[in-house]
């Protein structure tokens, strides 16, 4: 087989190489191609670059009484055809990822064709099934729509114009946020440093989530430091709670204590600030956070539940990473006494023993709403309702 393409003027040294790659692509090895052009060095040139990817130059070509300009006569060699010969793809651009990402396949873009011989990524989670909700590309659409600026979207200039008391349980309720926060971003940042990326919407979706909780630390932080400090208290029991979060090793376990069970019982708590808040900036990070958590907690419900339709017996390793969670966490107080505290006053709105009746009412009936949101997502993944309530029960006393 053979082809011809002129250079024109145009040298090797000025991005000639990709017209004469591009006419020897659709050759068989040991076709024959021939160069023609009026660059005074194109001959040396062309050898040079033949030498380089394994062509030759036709015997006859080599020197020539036209002089070094040309025409000069290229065999196609076979290194080409070598390179790519073990050559694959990674999994399908469109569509669901495949059930399992080969680590060979690297940092290469989901369907790509992969070269052979790179370096394997040393990821943690390569079947699909171990992270995977067909939710997560809607999902991760939904966080990249909706992420939202902390210097706007709160009015910080607002006036405060809260009773000294009721603004310290709010500083004490911000700097729990915070520490909580700070465990949720950590964890999904975690996980996404031992995800294939072959998952990709996993991995956009995770790293939204971090993005997200960025935010909630900043935002909560802020409304705390908001009227001169200094910010509350931190319990060496809700920091062990925390902690036990941070050590969970498998990806499911871990996404379904935070997720599910911590961030679920982190909607209500939210919720809870937001009706109760006494100033417009602390019911607008409230807010605002509670939005975003509720796409971490769907990410949670949907990815576990998806992993028990196609393993049920997932739901004893599930069980017993609560169980295992509340043994490791049987000695320590659970929950701030500050915080809880800071939520009866904050539903009192004052310190008159009537008020403070109907801020403890309403913390149990918080508590209440919790236990229930926490058995509802339970009965969802698949547990059944006695067994949910049981689960429910031994969830941490530190909410998250
Ligand atoms: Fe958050
Ligand atoms: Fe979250």
């Amino acid at each position: 087989m053979r082809a011809t393409t002129d250079l024109d003027g145009l040298g090797l040294d000025d991005g000639g190489h990709l017209l004469v790659q591009r006419a020897l692509e659709p050759l068989p090895s040991g076709g024959r191609l021939t160069v023609t052009g009026r660059h005074p060095a194109l001959r040396v040139h062309l050898a040079a670059w033949c030498r380089e990817h394994g062509h030759r130059l036709a015997a006859d070509t080599e020197t020539s009484a036209a002089g070094d300009a040309g025409p000069v006569e290229i065999i196609k060699g076979t290194a080409g055809e070598r390179r790519w010969h073990d050559a694959q793809r990674a999994g399908t651009a469109q569509g669901p990822p495949d059930e399992r990402a080969d680590p060979r396949w690297g940092l290469a873009a989901r369907g790509a064709l992969v070269e052979a011989g790179g370096p394997p990524i040393g990821a943690e989670w390569t079947e699909r099934e171990h992270v995977w909700a067909d939710i997560a590309p809607r999902l991760y659409a939904a966080a990249a729509a909706s992420q939202w600026d902390p210097a706007t979207a709160v009015n910080w200039t607002a006036t405060l114009d809260v009773p000294k008391q009721i603004d310290r349980a709010v500083v004490q309720l911000m700097t729990y946020l915070v520490e909580n926060e700070q465990a949720a971003l950590i964890i999904p940042a975690r996980l996404l440093s031992q995800l294939h990326p072959h998952f990709r919407e996993v991995m956009q979706l995770l790293a939204t989530q971090a993005a997200d909780e960025a935010r909630h630390v900043e935002v909560f932080t802020r409304r705390g430091l908001l009227s001169g400090g200094p910010l509350g208290t931190s319990s060496a029991g809700g920091r062990a709670s925390l902690q036990t979060l941070l050590a969970e090793p498998d990806f499911t376990t871990a996404s379904f204590l935070l997720s599910v069970l911590g961030e679920g019982t982190f909607l209500d708590l939210l919720r809870f600030i937001h009706e109760h808040a006494p100033d417009p900036v602390t019911a607008d990070v409230t807010r605002l956070a509670l939005r975003d958590e509720a796409r971490h907690v769907a990410f949670g419900v949907s990815h576990t539940a998806h992993l028990v339709t196609t393993d049920k017996s997932y739901l004893g390793v599930l069980r017993q990473s609560v169980e295992r969670r509340h043994a490791a966490l049987h000695d320590t107080a659970g929950l701030n006494s500050e915080v809880f505290d800071s939520l009866v006053l904050l539903a009192a709105g004052s310190w008159e023993p009537a008020a403070i009746r109907r801020g403890w009412q309403a913390v149990r009936l918080l508590q209440h709403q919790m236990d229930e949101g926490r058995r509802r997502r339970l009965a969802y993944i698949g547990f059944p309702d006695d067994e949910a309530a049981e689960l429910s029960a031994l969830h941490t006393r530190n909410f998250m």
